[in-house]
Order: structure tokens, then C-alpha cells, then sequence
């Protein structure tokens, strides 16, 4: 069986980053409420356990605990932050209300060594972190023994090696600790032993292997349909489950006529021609723009788009007929269950998910072969897969499409010439080398006309907006400060080529308090 390590979260804004470096030492681990039942602890089976940070104090009456069960599993705990921090309180250590926090970038003192630190942090040397923490250890629980101290923290990091428990107070699992990814594959390969197999060719086979169990084997089996979007996600999951079941998946392309330039071609050629893949095309450009037509709104907007795609998806899935699976490429993120700092409920500023009735309104049965991958994994296993790799690194690219990069009506007119400007923007940006250093980068046109001046004419055309974001999840972003000539090749390359666009100009608002797109 494969290694696996459980991460108890306890609320921190990080607790992904933890599976991830965790994933990048070869380990596969999952992350669950720190209010999982013991039972489900049992049967994980788990090779170590991390307890992750959080925002609460231990010093609080009812501040959240660690399910005792942990420490008697005789597996390696660590603890991060909030995790050793009440790992010291529940194991018999002190920790108090300190009034000074500390956060961001310090350096830690190594005291003496540690399995974790090994072939990093000799004794005597000093090591840059990421502290985030308010309270304080002060008195260690049996058995343990100092490890490395900061200005505040005397106690930062601390060690028992008998019952192979460790705890930092620092972020090994942020970039701002340099050292972090390390420190955690000693945990991962040095304390707990994990052998480090987990590989995307590990997991294509361990994945094809549970679509068929799920599915059923040969000929017999059920039938799968899958919507491909032109996005990363449905192209790999498609490309997973033909490998496992071939022609028993159909794929259902709904070109929404909406997709940025040469891309409805590309997933053509892609499945059909290169991966054989049998592949419903409907061409549905000028239905979804009837719907459209007039609408302002930007929630009417993906409301339509959603709708409709809903309804030509469904009809062509009777088409095939004795459809008994739907497949969908959702991705862990949208798994985790998360530990909600604040527990009330959030407000909706978008609705992403567009074809979330789907699979109720069918009576189909899912199957989500990507649930365990982060999004970096499901690149990397679209290369794996043979996918090529421009088509793989693509940016994220919205559901409903243009239309949200059209604020105001949706009209051909109007995506025609988006399409176009779009596409010379991204061509910069590729031809600078930018791409990859990009979470995403797209054009926007404005509902508004502005005067110029084209050679000896007035000219009286659109505005269009470019914007470029920097992201690890999209959740939080920042423009991108791109040097001034490669912004200015890209403008003078869009007011020239592209009929209808007299001015172009360069969106620098972070999210938040903006969004990435603009509607
Ligand atoms: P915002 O604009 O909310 O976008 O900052 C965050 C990320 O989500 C994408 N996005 C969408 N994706 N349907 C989608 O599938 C939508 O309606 C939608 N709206 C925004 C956006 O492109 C970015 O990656």
C-alpha cells in the first residue's frame, strides 16, 4: 500500500501548502478536519501524522485539540504552529498568551540537532523562517528537549526522538522559509520512512485500475460521458478514463463559441485526431449568443451560459444513449473540507460553478478520477498522459468564457474582436518568455468608445483592457509589473492589427479589493 501521511487541520490559511510540499517529497497525504473520528484516523492507516497551524490560541477554553488518538498511534507527529502548540499543551507542556506576536521573517538559532534538520541545519548555525504564531511554549512536556530557539520563541522548534514527536513554530511548508521543502522530506523519508513512490506514472496506473473497478471492466461496463471544456482539468481526466475504458467514454465538446481564439479547433484535433477519443462536437456559438442577446448582467450572464450548456449537454448525452456515468475533473481543493476560521457563512461575489446540477438532473453517476490532485499534479499528469505541454500549462480560463470579459451586451462583433486582441496579447507574452511566470493573463473590451487619431483620420473606436495576474490559487492575486516595452508592443500591436480597438490600457488593481476578471 502507499505511504500516506494525514494532515489534521486546525484553520490555517496554508494547510494546502502543507499537502503539497508533503506531495513533493513523493508522499501522498490527504487533509482532513481536526475533528475527524477516530475510527477514520484508524483506517488511514496513516504512516505519520502533521497537526497544521491555525488562527486560535491553546490558551482558550475550548480552543481545538487534537484527537488523543494521535499520540497513541506509535506513528511520527509533527506539529506546525497551532499544531505544536497544542501538542505541548495536551502532552503535558505549558504554552502562554504572549503580547509579542511575532510574524513574518525571523531566524532561528539551531540548539542541538534533530532528524529533521539533517543535512540542513548543523547545531550552531542560524536558519531564515516564516514565523506566523502568537503564543508561547514555555515549558516543554516529558520527554522532549529543545531544538532551536528565535528572539521570541525560545522554544521554536523541539524533538522527542523516542516517540519520534516534532513540532516547529515556524512555516516550514511557505516559500519565505527557504529551507521549508526540505525540513519536511526529512520528516516525510528520515522520521517516518516513506519510501517516496508516489508519482504521477504511480497514480495513472493506481487511477485507471479504480475507474475501471468503478465503472465495470470490458465491453459490459457502463458508458462514460465527459465534457470537455478546453480547459486543463477535462482534458486529463478525459485522457485518464479512455486510457482505462477506451471507447466506452464519449466526450461531449459544447463549443459555446465563446473560447479564446483557435481553441475549439485545438480540442478537435486534439481528442478526435491525436488521442482518438470519441468526441461529440456541437457547434453552438450562435444559440448561446441568441441567449445572450441584450443581457447586461454578469450573474444573468453565467446563469444563461450555465442553463444552456446544461440542456445541449443533456440532449446530446440521451443522443449516446445508455449513459450511466458523467465524469468531472474536480480537483482536491474543492474536497477539502474546510475548517472555516470564522464559521459563518460567505457571501457569493461570483457563481463559478456552472454545470454544478448536472450530474443530479441526469441521474448519472460521477466519476472524478482528479479529486485527489492539486492543480500543479494535474499538469503534470496531462504530461504523463502525452498531452502537449503548451496545452497543459494554459492558464485558468472561466467557465462562461468571453462573455465575462465583455462587460455590457455580448455581441459576434464585439468576440470577434476580443478574440483577436487577445490573442496578440498572449503571443507577447509567450514570445517574451512571460507565459509560465503568469497565472493568467487576458484582454478585456470595454463598453466604452474613446477618440483618436489613425493617420490623418479621427477614429472613434473601443477601449481594451489588458490584465495579467500573479497567483498560487486565484483566490488572491496581484498585477503583473511587466517592463513597459513588452505592455507597449503588445498596445501598438492591437490598435494596429485589430479593426475596432483604438486604445488600449493596462489593469494594475490586486485582488482584492478587485477580482481577477472583470465581471
Ligand atoms: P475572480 O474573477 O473571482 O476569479 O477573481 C477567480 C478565478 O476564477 C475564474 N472564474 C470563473 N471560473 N466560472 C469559472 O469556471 C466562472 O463563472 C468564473 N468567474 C471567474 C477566474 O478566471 C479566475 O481564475
Amino acid at each position: 500500500m502507499t505511504d500516506r501521511i494525514l494532515i489534521l487541520d486546525f484553520g490555517s490559511q496554508v494547510t494546502q501548502l502543507i499537502a503539497r510540499r508533503v506531495r513533493e517529497t513523493g508522499v501522498y497525504c490527504e487533509i482532513h478536519p481536526y475533528t475527524i473520528a477516530d475510527e477514520r484516523i484508524i483506517s488511514f492507516a496513516p504512516r505519520a501524522v502533521i497537526l497544521s497551524g491555525g488562527p486560535a490560541s491553546t490558551t482558550a477554553a475550548l480552543s481545538p485539540r487534537a484527537p488523543d488518538i494521535v499520540f497513541r498511534l506509535g506513528v511520527p507527529v509533527l506539529g506546525i504552529c497551532y499544531g505544536v502548540q497544542t501538542m505541548c499543551a495536551q502532552l503535558g507542556g505549558r504554552v502562554t498568551l504572549c503580547d509579542h506576536h511575532e510574524f513574518g521573517r525571523a531566524v532561528i538559532d539551531v540548539l542541538d540537532d534533530c532528524p529533521l534538520f539533517d543535512g540542513l541545519w548543523p547545531k550552531g548555525s542560524h536558519a531564515p523562517v516564516w514565523m506566523s504564531h502568537g503564543d508561547r511554549i514555555d515549558a516543554l512536556p516529558p520527554g522532549f528537549r529543545a531544538v532551536a530557539a528565535s528572539d521570541a520563541a525560545p522554544l521554536a522548534a523541539i524533538a522527542d526522538d523516542a516517540r519520534r514527536f516534532y513540532g516547529v513554530v515556524f512555516h516550514p511548508e511557505v516559500a519565505h522559509t527557504p529551507q521549508g521543502g526540505a525540513l519536511l522530506r526529512n520528516f516525510t523519508h528520515r522520521v517516518a520512512g516513506c519510501r517516496g513512490d508516489w508519482t504521477m506514472a504511480a497514480f495513472r496506473a493506481q487511477a485507471t485500475a479504480r475507474i475501471r473497478d468503478q465503472v465495470g471492466h470490458g465491453p459490459g461496463g457502463g458508458r462514460v460521458v465527459c465534457g470537455l471544456s478546453g480547459g486543463v482539468d477535462s482534458a486529463v481526466a478525459a485522457s485518464l478514463i479512455h486510457e482505462a475504458i477506451g471507447d466506452r467514454l464519449t466526450c461531449i465538446f459544447v463549443d459555446t463559441g465563446l473560447l479564446r481564439e483557435g481553441e475549439a479547433d485545438e480540442v478537435v484535433r486534439l481528442f478526435r485526431g491525436h488521442h482518438n477519443i470519441a468526441l461529440v462536437h456541437r457547434d453552438t456559438g450562435a444559440l448561446f449568443l441568441a441567449k445572450l442577446a441584450g443581457v447586461t448582467d454578469p450573474e444573468e450572464k453565467r446563469k444563461i451560459i450555465g442553463a444552456t450548456f446544461i440542456d445541449v449537454f443533456e440532449e446530446e448525452a440521451h443522443k449516446i444513449g445508455g449513459v450511466e456515468f458523467l465524469a468531472q475533473g474536480t480537483l482536491y481543493p474543492d474536497v477539502i473540507e474546510s475548517v472555516s476560521a470564522t464559521g459563518g457563512p460567505s457571501v457569493t461575489i461570483k457563481s463559478h460553478h456552472n454545470v454544478g446540477g448536472l450530474p443530479a438532473r441526469m441521474k448519472l453517476k460521477l466519476v472524478e478520477p482528479l479529486r485527489e490532485l492539486f492543480k500543479d499534479e494535474v499538469r503534470e499528469l496531462g504530461r504523463e498522459l502525452g498531452l502537449p505541454a503548451q496545452f497543459v500549462e494554459r492558464h485558468p480560463f472561466p467557465g462562461p468564457g468571453l462573455a465575462i470579459r465583455i462587460p455590457g451586451a455580448v455581441t459576434a462583433e464585439k468576440l470577434a474582436i476580443l478574440r483577436r486582441a487577445d490573442a496578440i496579447f498572449l503571443d507577447e507574452i509567450r514570445k517574451a518568455g512571460l507565459y509560465n511566470d503568469i497565472w493568467q493573463a487576458f484582454a478585456v473590451l470595454l463598453p466604452v468608445k474613446s477618440v483618436g487619431v489613425m493617420g490623418d483620420a479621427r477614429s472613434y473606436d473601443f477601449v481594451c483592457a489588458l490584465r495579467a495576474v500573479t497567483s498560487t490559487d486565484g483566490m488572491t492575486a496581484d498585477y503583473y509589473p511587466f517592463p513597459h516595452d513588452i505592455l507597449g508592443r503588445a498596445a501598438t500591436r492591437i490598435i494596429n492589427e485589430v479593426r475596432g480597438i483604438n486604445r488600449v490600457v493596462y489593469d494594475i488593481t490586486s485582488k482584492p479589493p478587485g477580482t481577477i476578471e472583470w465581471e
